[in-house]
């Protein structure tokens, strides 16, 4: 069920979008943004984005 939870309404991306671009090699914020266009419309969603994709980011190490 995490995977279902919307992090990026804009662009329709979901937690579990996260989670693949990362486990398909997203080494960092930046990239997760470029492999699932989180945060490039509206951009209100780049601040707890960028907590969600950290903390994926530290469990993935
Ligand atoms: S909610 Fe993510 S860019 Fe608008």
């Amino acid at each position: 069920m995490e995977g279902k939870r919307l992090i990026c309404g804009c662009n329709n991306v979901w937690l579990a979008d996260l989670e693949k671009a990362i486990a398909e090699g997203a080494k960092d914020f930046a990239q997760v943004q470029s492999a699932t266009h989180l945060g490039y419309s509206c951009g209100n969603c780049v601040g707890f984005a960028r907590e969600i994709v950290e903390e994926l980011l530290a469990k993935n190490k």
